[in-house]
């Protein structure tokens, strides 16, 4: 029997994990700029969790988490996102009554049984951030602007960044009732889907992708111009602090997003080189959540990006980096005894912090050339037995050619950058 990868897995293998790890390393530089903390939350939570946070409606909970009984019976899931995990973790450990502000990041797995394709997995990573304790615009505002910075640090340039109020409790409730008294006028001709949603969820009508739903909703009510005082002033100041920091955005009355807990602010980063699956990132203000996972009433806000699509993007900007490992040195070994002395002095080099490689195939010095220049290995020593009795071998500067004499106590000075 051969064995596969899961539908909607991937492996990262050596050459691409490289730029993995480079994406991995702007992530934290920047979150670190920011000041926010790294969290790591459990690969799998209670179901409850999720199904509350997200919503029992939502496409997510609905149809595509990966939901499981243990042994002892309970219900467990695969997380789908970081956000219910982290404010589970918020409300767990008092973090509220530790620091006004909670300002945490993540980078991991997270899990959802929809159909794959380009840019779409089931086992997919996000880097995101929550920051919980404050209702200010500002940090709805910083959301996108850590995205943004990531997304400028790796080199994309082309994305585009779309805006929406979501009201609040107060607002909310009388706009829906207008949105559905409008789209009952044309119920029979939407889709199924929106025909469903006009019941259960009537503002994810608007962003149907269905070209005669958004025809027929085309005169809809927006909630943007229906918001409350303050959610209208909040709106109005996210708007001022993007323009402040010469931030491009659009808004987007339209825009609804697919989880349930958001409040006031909703983003998302598009990106023109990701096809059909076009979101970077998505994230949002849910001054409701903390409260509603049995926590005190806690506004937050936070975003959460793909790394994949991150990974897709970047390819297309043409800005993936070297794949190389940064071999510093190749001990090539002639026979027995040099391959001991060799397998000792790359321990004792690889000690001091560099990348050193030996051989362990038995093979001839000429294949170890070979191997060493196929590793792209910027320095070859060769030993043998003349060699070892003398103290003293040849090290080759692979890129220039050059061939120095070497004592073989001092080697780690030599190829030192
Ligand atoms: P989301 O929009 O569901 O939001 O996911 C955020 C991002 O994760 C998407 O924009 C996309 O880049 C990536 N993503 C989602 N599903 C997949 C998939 N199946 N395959 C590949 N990439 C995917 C959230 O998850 C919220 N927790 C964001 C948030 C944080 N809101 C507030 N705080």
């Amino acid at each position: 029997m051969k064995f596969k990868s899961i539908k909607g897995t991937r492996d990262i293998l050596p050459g691409e994990v490289e730029t993995w790890q480079r994406a991995e390393a702007a992530i934290h530089r920047v979150m670190r700029g920011y000041n926010y903390r790294e969290i790591r939350t459990p690969i799998f939570e209670q179901t409850a969790l999720f199904a509350r946070s997200i919503g029992e409606l939502t496409d997510i909970v609905s149809k595509e988490m990966y939901t499981f009984k243990d042994r002892s019976d309970e219900s467990l899931t695969l997380k789908p996102e970081e956000t219910a995990s982290v404010l589970r973790a918020y409300i767990q450990h008092g973090l509220g009554e530790q620091a006004p502000l909670t300002k945490v990041y993540y980078i991991g797995p997270m899990f959802r049984q929809e159909r794959p394709q380009a840019g779409r997995l089931r086992q997919f990573h996000q880097f995101g951030a929550e920051a919980v304790g404050s209702s200010s615009p500002h940090l709805d505002v910083e959301m996108t602007l850590i995205a943004l910075d990531i997304y400028r640090n790796m080199g994309i340039q082309q994305f585009s960044l779309a805006i929406n109020s979501v009201g609040c409790e107060k607002c909310r409730p009388a706009y829906k009732q207008k949105l559905v008294q409008e789209l009952r006028k044309t119920h029979d001709r939407l889709s199924p889907e929106s025909q469903a949603r006009v019941r259960h969820n009537p503002l994810r009508v608007l962003d149907s992708k269905d070209e005669r739903d958004q025809q027929l909703t085309k005169h809809a009510p927006l909630m943007k111009d229906h918001l409350c005082t303050e959610c209208g002033e909040h709106f109005v100041q996210v708007q001022a602090l993007l323009k402040a920091t010469r931030t491009p955005f659009k808004i987007d009355g339209r825009l609804v997003r697919g989880l349930d807990y958001y409040t006031k602010t909703a983003f998302e980063i598009t990106s023109p080189a990701l096809g059909s699956q076009d979101a970077l990132a998505g994230g949002g203000r849910y001054d409701l959540l903390v409260e509603e996972l049995g926590g005190k009433p806690t506004p937050g806000v936070g975003f959460a990006a793909g790394m994949e699509r991150l990974l897709i993007a970047l390819e297309k900007s043409g800005s993936v980096s070297d794949k190389s490992v940064n071999l510093i040195l190749f001990i090539a070994a002639a026979d027995e005894p040099a391959r001991q002395w060799a397998f000792v002095k790359a321990h004792e080099l690889r000690m001091k912090g560099l990348t050193v490689e030996i051989d362990y195939l038995d093979r001839s010095l000429k294949s170890q050339m070979r191997e060493a220049n196929r590793q792209q290995a910027r320095y070859v020593i060769v030993v043998g037995e003349n060699e070892l009795a003398s103290g003293s071998a040849k090290l080759k500067n692979m890129q220039t050619g050059e061939e120095t004499v070497l004592d073989l106590g001092a080697i780690e000075k030599a190829v030192k950058v």
